[in-house]
């Protein structure tokens, strides 16, 4: 009896210690899960809660949904330590990426959510043009909105964060990754930085339609020696300042969350262990706030780029340089923490590096929101009027690069002949790092062209693969050619010939060029239709081609602005971001060199020194009139406004839409500068026999400046040019 009570009060006497202490719990429920504390308070209690295990898993990044069996979640999601910091996710299915989610915050002692990266590059799965493609628009506000579809879909299948733009100002067309970029000029670049960061982003990264931006690679892979890939780039402090990091400033002001640190090896120092552009400019100089990524095993190969020896030494080089995240070769997970108990790295770093990365989390409201609505595939992908957005942009980033005696337009009544390996392909179309887009969505040219010219039989031969040597289908194409008005030869290149890892030289391969060398023949129009991810070397075909149409990889609306550009639909707008150069051998070849220190000499004495197809060049089935060129003043001070104006009329009898690139050069400074530099363009619609202004407002401090060796903008006194074309203006700048 006795011990029956003593039994009934020990239990009381627990369940209060239970509720009270349940009830503290509750009064305790920690200041890091309250949504409506701010972020930097959450920041802070969080990171003063975790051990220093947590905190190097935050620094983290592994795989999952790569090569895992779709069939059996529950294996690969165990496989995922629930504390690491972010995931490459390869994975679409909101339900896996659910699972995997849960598991982070419910089987990990502080319920920390994990962010899932993924290469959304030129869409997610409503795949668009390259970049390079992109750039040719002009269309800054087109990009952005496209961005915007691929965040839209990403984030709904379960991506909370992109690595991309990549804005890596690129001037050797060899080197693959000129694909993913916005082609040779700094400005451009940055101005399709800010597009893309504010697509991707929006205004509000909570919103479940946006994602954290990544600016990349950070800094400098576009000068890879001989563009080659991976390689050594020689990067004066100058050069960095004028060229490189332009365009991500402009995407660090633009509110990019985050930053990817490159492959290459900026003049010795290794863009992973780059203590000055990694610290001394992102983060002391630009305060940016979120945080750095380290490209794949970036980390890992700075034993290979010889600054260090050891997993020890390359972890403690790239984190102290200012590298918060370790993407995929697990150094941080294997040496971080040693390093910290040893007192190599103060642990006041490391907690600043993993709040870096939590801001980015809290930022996209992963704590308070970290499940994803599951919603059926056909209510995420290929929506309508996504796929309107996406066709626009293809039809504005396709250049017409020939036209001689108007062979396009083609009349709708006309028999063509559709040859070539890039006629019916849809796979190459995607072009590359093509997320989860399929060549099954994809409008492939001939598709287009019957869609196009529906009351014509196509005549349609393949005439060779994309390489090798075979030439046995040529005399087929060549019988199936003759009943035709006019050819049209589609050729190009295959997806994976460009991007990572995707150097070559830039002659199509033999047996295309030999194709439409044997087509030519047949004495009818040729109409070259191109598909590649860089500039190419048109030697050979450029003279048998009547007219040229570049369309870059075009992703899945290719076929239809094709073939409405071939049919005059469309009037083509699209102007070339990068320089054609007349061969590879003139390569470095960009419009914005330094002047030749003699007139007229200096240039290779067997081939032309002009390009095939210089930087802004681009035809339309319009013609403009630029009229003449006025600024506000002709001398100006310090602080002083400037605007300049030029009136382009369309003097054609159809509508189109003109760019106007303004460009400055300054002949005389105390530095040496290119010889002109593209400071502001704009893309007008301009109806037949209208005229429109297209207007420039300077500002002197950005437009007429440099920056020198130590990041200073100098504004120097004296004349500049600001021109248009052929068109120009001289203005003194007076102190
Ligand atoms: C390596 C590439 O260089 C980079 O651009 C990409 O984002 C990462 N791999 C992740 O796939």
């Amino acid at each position: 009896m006795k011990m029956k009570r003593l039994t009934i009060i020990s239990c009381l006497l627990l369940l209060g210690i239970m509720n009270s202490s349940f009830a503290q719990a509750k009064k305790e429920k920690p200041l890091y899960k309250d949504a409506n504390a701010p972020v930097e308070k959450r920041i802070n209690d969080l990171v003063s809660r975790m051990t220093l295990e947590e905190k190097v898993y935050q620094l983290n990044q592994v795989l999952v949904g790569n090569n895992d069996n779709p069939n059996n979640v529950g294996e690969a999601v165990k496989k995922v330590p629930a504390e690491i910091g972010s995931l490459i996710y390869f994975g679409y299915d909101p339900v896996f990426r659910n699972s995997v989610q849960r598991h982070a915050m419910e089987e990990s002692r502080l319920g920390i959510p994990i962010l899932f990266g993924y290469d959304v590059i030129h869409g997610f799965r409503t795949i668009y043009p390259i970049s390079l493609g992109q750039a040719c628009s002009w269309n800054p506000e087109l990009v952005k909105r496209s961005c915007s579809v691929a965040a839209q879909e990403a984030r709904i299948s379960g991506v909370d964060w992109t690595f991309s733009p990549m804005i890596d100002v690129a001037r050797d067309p060899r080197w693959g990754r000129v694909a993913e970029g916005y082609g040779e000029d700094p400005y451009t670049n940055a101005v399709f930085a800010v597009a893309s960061v504010q697509g991707y982003q929006g205004t509000d990264l909570s919103n479940t339609k946006n994602i954290a931006a990544c600016l990349k690679h950070y800094v400098g892979y576009g000068a890879s020696e001989g563009g080659r890939d991976y390689t050594y780039s020689e990067i004066s402090k100058q050069t960095l300042w004028n060229t490189y990091l332009p365009p991500f400033e402009a995407g660090v002001k633009a509110g990019a969350a985050t930053l990817m640190s490159a492959f290459n090896d900026i003049s010795g120092v290794p863009a992973s262990s780059n203590h000055y552009t990694l610290t001394e400019v992102l983060k002391d100089k630009w305060k940016h706030d979120g945080f750095v990524v380290s490209d794949w095993d970036a980390v890992k190969q700075l034993i290979r780029q010889g600054v260090a020896g050891s997993k020890k030494e390359a972890t403690l080089k790239a984190f102290q340089a200012g590298v918060e995240m370790d993407m995929n070769d697990r150094y941080y997970l294997q040496s971080l923490a040693e390093l910290v108990n040893e007192g190599a790295i103060p642990i006041e770093k490391i907690n600043d590096a993993v709040g870096r990365v939590l801001r980015v989390k809290f930022r996209l409201g992963l704590f308070d929101n970290p499940y994803i609505p599951v919603k059926a595939e056909d209510k995420r992908y290929l929506l309508p009027e996504n796929l309107k957005t996406v066709e626009k942009l293809v039809e504005e980033s396709i250049v017409l690069l020939k036209n001689e005696k108007n062979t396009l337009p083609l009349s709708t009544k006309s028999r063509l002949a559709v040859i070539g390996p890039m006629a019916k392909n849809k796979e190459h179309l995607l072009g590359s790092w093509s997320a989860h887009g399929k060549a099954e969505d994809v409008v492939s040219i001939y598709e287009g062209l019957e869609s196009e010219f529906k009351n014509m039989k196509l005549l349609y031969a393949e005439g060779c693969d994309f390489d090798g040597n075979d030439t046995s289908k040529f005399a087929e194409a060549t019988k199936v050619a003759q009943g035709a008005d006019a050819i049209l030869v589609c050729l190009g290149e295959k997806k994976t010939w460009s991007g990572e890892n995707g150097s070559r030289t830039l002659s199509l391969p033999q047996i295309q060029e030999n194709l439409l060398l044997e087509l030519k023949k047949l004495g009818k129009p040729i109409v070259l239709i191109l598909s590649n991810g860089r500039p190419l070397e048109l030697n050979r075909i450029e003279p048998a081609s009547d007219a040229i149409v570049e369309i870059w990889q075009p992703g899945v609306n290719g076929g239809r602005p094709v073939a409405g550009i071939l049919s005059g639909r469309i009037n083509p707008s699209g102007k070339l971001a990068m320089t054609f150069p007349y061969s590879a051998e003139q390569i470095p070849i960009y419009y914005n060199m330094r002047q030749s220190a003699r007139k007229n000499k200096g240039g290779y004495q067997d081939i032309p020194n002009n390009p095939r197809y210089e930087f802004t060049y681009g035809l339309s089935y319009t013609t403009f009139k630029y009229g003449e060129l006025k600024a506000s003043q002709l001398k100006i001070k310090h602080g002083d406004k400037l605007v300049v104006e030029i009136p382009v009329t369309n003097t054609g009898i159809r509508d189109g839409a003109e760019t106007v690139h303004w460009f400055i050069s300054d002949p005389v400074c105390s530095i040496t500068r290119p010889i002109k530099e593209l400071k502001f363009f704009e893309k007008q619609v301009i109806k037949a026999g209208e005229t429109k202004i297209f207007r420039f407002e300077v500002d002197l401090d950005r437009d007429f400046s440099y920056v020198d060796e130590t990041g200073k903008r100098v504004l120097e006194s004296g004349d500049y040019f600001i021109s248009v074309k052929e068109n120009n203006i001289i203005v003194e700048l007076v102190n």
